[in-house]
């Protein structure tokens, strides 16, 4: 089996590139060699490589800026994203486009489902939701995967922030009143590798396309996340922090987040047959992991 997958520094194409097992390739594609906002180049990008499967895991994901810079990030997530479909489509591949919980407006009182209508309350989740439409509407064949707060040993995350202020401040207030599932991209990357399987055992069966959420098991508010995070750190010996539980309004950020932003992830795992593990031993492992190589957190 040959991935392409498309950001060659993001957080999940990483983490496929190490989840790999052996017999499959995973060939990252990402700039200049491959920009989602050309999209005249995007074919001619993925073509010749010999790719069995496409992911789409590029994307504009600066949620703040994406509220002053919104041609940007409707020209990657939206257009871009339509393009890589198009193009995956004509070369008669099957595709993976990952997309987000911040499609939704968060007021609901439950995980979301895929069938709960998406309102975006912010630019970033408005192009990812455009996205998904672009993706459905060039590429029916597809799966749309949203995940939701991610993190990993790679780039810039939650857990990195935290650890690195750790490392100065005795306390840091958290937000508390936003709930989420947090998501190691490690294991968004085995979840995407299985449904690859999938698609290429079954080519074309419509049962395994279309919308499904994946975020880890069990449920937390990001101070129940950093709580973690510092627990885990304390074992290891790294930085810990107290945790000040504080409430949206006293964070302001140019973008508006989900109160509620849980994901239920029931239909991937009776299609697919993927669930991913609990947040907390991933964030566990993840944890552990940046505090062997401590120059991962600077
Ligand atoms: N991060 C989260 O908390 C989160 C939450 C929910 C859903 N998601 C979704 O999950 C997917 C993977 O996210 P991630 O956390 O792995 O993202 P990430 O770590 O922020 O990486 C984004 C990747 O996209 C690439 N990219 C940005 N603009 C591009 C362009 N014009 N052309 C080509 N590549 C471009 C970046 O490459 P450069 O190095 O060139 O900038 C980078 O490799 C995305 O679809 C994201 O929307 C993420």
């Amino acid at each position: 089996m040959k991935l392409v997958v498309t950001g060659v520094t993001g957080q999940v194409a990483l983490s496929l590139v190490e989840r790999a097992p052996p017999g499959v390739t995973v060939i990252p594609l990402g700039r200049p060699t491959l920009d989602l906002a050309d999209p005249a180049g995007i074919a001619p990008a993925l073509a010749g490589l010999g790719a069995d499967l496409v992911v789409n895991a590029a994307a504009y994901t600066a949620v703040d800026k994406a509220e002053t810079d919104r041609d940007a990030a409707f020209a990657v997530n939206a257009t871009g994203a339509g393009a890589v479909a198009l193009a995956a489509r004509t070369l008669g591949l099957p595709l993976i486009h990952l997309s987000t919980d911040y499609v939704f407006d968060g007021a609901g009182p439950a995980p979301y489902v895929e069938t709960d209508r998406p309102a975006p309350t912010g630019v970033y989740g408005a192009s990812k939701l455009a996205g998904e439409a672009a993706v459905a509407a060039a590429h029916p064949g597809a799966v749309i995967a949203r995940t939701a707060w991610v993190y990993s040993p790679f780039g810039s995350n939650f857990v990195k922030t935290m650890l690195r202020l750790a490392a100065t401040r005795d306390e840091l207030g958290v937000v508390a009143d936003q709930i989420g599932n947090p998501t190691s991209a490690l294991d968004i990357a085995d979840g995407v590798l299985k449904m690859a399987a999938n698609l290429l055992a079954r080519p074309g069966d419509p049962d395994l396309s279309g919308l499904f959420h994946m975020t880890a098991s069990g449920e937390a508010s990001w101070a129940d996340f950093a709580e973690r995070i510092f627990a885990a750190s304390a074992v290891a010996g790294g930085p810990a922090a107290r945790v000040r539980r504080i409430a949206t309004a006293d964070y302001p950020t140019p973008a508006r987040r989900p109160a509620n932003s849980r994901l239920g992830c029931a239909r991937l795992a009776a299609v697919h047959g993927v669930r991913l593990p609990d947040w907390r031993s991933a964030v566990d492992d993840v944890v552990a992991r940046l505090l062997t190589a401590r120059e991962n957190i600077a």
